[in-house]
């Protein structure tokens, strides 16, 4: 099968698409598609510990037993199979395209747990609502019943407004001054101004005062996602799809920050 992996760090040109056995152990997956993570470049280039060769790919869309499936791996989802615990996939929404399933569980159960705590009535601004992550948390506060005010560039404008949010800032041109509850924090770098919040948590860059939030998996909060899903409370949009043998590019394209939303890479 087609895998893709590094046998060292570095650059976008590390990732090689290599021909390697087809996984045993835990529950096989053939995978429709894997998603696009920045967090992973930062893997790529060694920032984490990990085992090398490596096989990239956390999110996955795929088969176990002609059954469609969604799941969240340690590594390995950027392969024609992976495999998993099976506590690690949930049977995919009914109504979406299988490969733009691919899209929900990293951001989506990071989104889920960083809005966790909001209460309706609440002002709730999302800094970096533009990115993965921010599709699903915008989304996600809306349904919580907060009044949502998100930032974006002009490219992510549309986007945001159509999952509800009640106010928009481009961040370009203004920043964030009328207070809000809490201000949720999805931008790689710290903010260069003071947030307008009492509470700030951030699933992104650290800095003083922030609650810094991890995505930890649960297979329950992944299993609600896909219901709301169904249920048309929360859209998932894929805004380009590359194969996997473009993951170099892919990476590429991720460093010069030329993405907006999800993005995912479908098995050939
Ligand atoms: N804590 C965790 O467990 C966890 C899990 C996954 C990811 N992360 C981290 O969370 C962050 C977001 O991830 P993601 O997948 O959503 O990334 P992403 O899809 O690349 O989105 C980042 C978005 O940030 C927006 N942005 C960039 N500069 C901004 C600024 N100065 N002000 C406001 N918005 C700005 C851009 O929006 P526009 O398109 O509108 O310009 C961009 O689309 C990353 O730093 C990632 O490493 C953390």
């Amino acid at each position: 099968m087609k895998a893709a992996r590094i046998h060292a760090h570095g650059g976008p040109e590390v990732i090689r698409i290599d021909d390697v056995p087809i996984p045993s152990g835990d529950t096989l997956i053939k995978v429709a598609a894997t998603s696009y993570n920045p967090t992973e470049l930062a893997v790529r280039a060694g920032m984490f510990r990990i085992d090398l060769p490596h096989t990239l790919g956390w999110d996955l869309a795929g088969e176990v037993d002609g059954d469609p499936v969604i799941g969240f791996v340690d590594s390995g989802a950027a392969a024609e199979f992976a495999t998993a615990p099976a506590d690690r996939i949930v049977p995919a929404p009914k109504n979406i395209p299988l490969h733009h399933a691919a899209a929900i569980p990293l951001a989506g159960l990071t989104a889920y747990q960083v809005v966790q705590d909001v209460e309706a009535g609440q002002r709730v601004l999302i800094n970096g609502a533009g990115g993965g992550i921010g599709s699903f948390a915008v989304q996600l506060a809306k349904h919580k019943g907060a009044h949502v005010i998100a930032t974006a560039s002009p490219r992510g404008i549309d986007s945001v407004q159509r999952y509800g949010a009640d106010e928009i800032i481009d961040y370009t041109k203004q920043v964030p001054t009328k207070p809000a509850d809490v201000m949720i924090h999805l931008v790689g770098t710290p903010p260069p101004w003071t947030p307008p919040a009492p509470e700030v948590i951030t699933a992104a860059a650290q800095f003083p005062g922030a609650r810094h939030i991890v995505m930890r998996y649960s297979e329950d909060h992944l299993s609600t996602l896909v219901s709301l899903v169904e249920a048309g409370v929360i859209t998932v949009d894929v805004t380009e799809s590359y194969p996997l043998a473009a993951m170099a590019e892919v990476h590429r394209k991720g460093e010069a920050a030329a993405f907006h939303g999800k993005v995912t890479i479908v098995m050939p």
